[in-house]
């Protein structure tokens, strides 16, 4: 079996060696590519192989087809909008997540971006604190529940919403549980957004959505760019001088936000939020034992298409 960590944002060496471990040990060939190119060099790459590791890496119908002998895709993180699952499925291919793997790298920095934005993007001017403000947790999956978790450390008051997850589950956490994403966005000065992006959240945060925020609203997306109405987004800034924008996630207008409200925007220059040895350890080791355990026995305990 040959198996491919294909990575154009590597994981740490450390992350590597041990995903090598896991596919020696079982008796496996290990492949990487790192800082590919582009889709050429993708193409090229997964020709013979029969499953592969990837991040955000692009997974579509043209790779799935140059991967003749492709039965498995783990993407070693939670989001998997990146790959194309119908595309997988009709030609037989797994596709699975590891999901809970980096959530915690994801939260801390959702939080670091509330401190940030707290404190003025440390331009050493008299900033607030967070203890006491709303936060609003958009979504209470896995990162959402570690933001809830460390907000509390720092004597936040947090409620959240979710379409899916029981408002009583929510509760037992001491998390106010609110019935609709209106009341969330209307009830908290900080929101932290957890969706994923799909057909039905695509675009979903919207001005008449960010327009209800309280006073020196704070929205900070460690989620997906796709969530965002980017152009609802600049007409709420423009109108609200109090709005803040942190993002972990290069929104398509970037050059705009900048330009227009440099002391209340801000964005990592790439993706960064399960950038750490502890986040690559723990999805790049689960992506591995996963493939391993799915060829030896027939394991599909985190599948996502099919
Ligand atoms: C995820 O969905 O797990 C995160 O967005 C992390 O993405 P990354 O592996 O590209 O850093």
């Amino acid at each position: 079996m040959k198996i491919l960590v294909v990575t154009e944002k590597p994981f740490a060496a450390e992350a590597v060696r041990k995903i090598k471990q896991v596919i020696d040990n079982a008796g496996f060939e290990f492949l990487l590519l790192e800082k590919y190119a582009g889709k050429p060099q993708l193409l090229d790459a997964v020709k013979e192989v029969n499953a592969i590791i990837i991040r955000s890496d692009i997974i579509d119908a043209d790779v799935l087809d140059a991967a003749k002998n492709l039965k498995i895709v783990v993407r070693a993180g939670a989001g998997y909008d990146n790959v194309d699952l119908e595309a997988a499925t009709a030609r037989k291919v797994a596709v699975m997540n590891t999901p809970g793997q980096n959530a915690n790298a994801v939260a801390e920095l959702a939080l670091a971006m509330m401190v940030y934005a707290a404190r003025n993007f440390f331009d050493g001017s008299s900033g607030s604190e967070l203890m006491g403000k709303k936060l609003g947790v958009h979504a209470y999956g896995n990162v959402g529940r570690n933001v809830a978790r460390i907000a509390k450390g720092f004597g936040m008051e947090i409620c959240a919403y979710d379409a899916f997850y029981p408002a009583g589950d929510i509760e037992k956490d001491g998390v106010k549980a609110l019935t609709s994403a209106e009341e969330l966005y209307k009830t908290c000065q900080y929101v932290s957004l957890h969706i994923p992006a799909t057909a039905e959240t695509k675009n979903s945060v919207n001005c008449a959505l960010l327009g209800k925020m309280p006073e020196n609203a704070v929205l900070i997306n460690t989620a997906r760019r796709e969530v965002i109405d980017e152009a609802g987004l600049v007409k709420i800034m423009e109108e609200r001088p109090d709005f803040k924008y942190l993002t972990d996630i290069m929104p398509t207008n970037d050059a705009e936000l900048k330009e227009k409200f440099p002391k209340r925007y801000f964005s990592t220059p790439k993706k960064m939020g399960a950038q750490t040895s502890e986040a690559n350890n723990n999805a790049g080791i689960a992506a591995a034992n996963q493939i391993v355990d799915f060829f030896k026995t027939g394991n599909t305990k985190f599948q996502v298409n099919g």
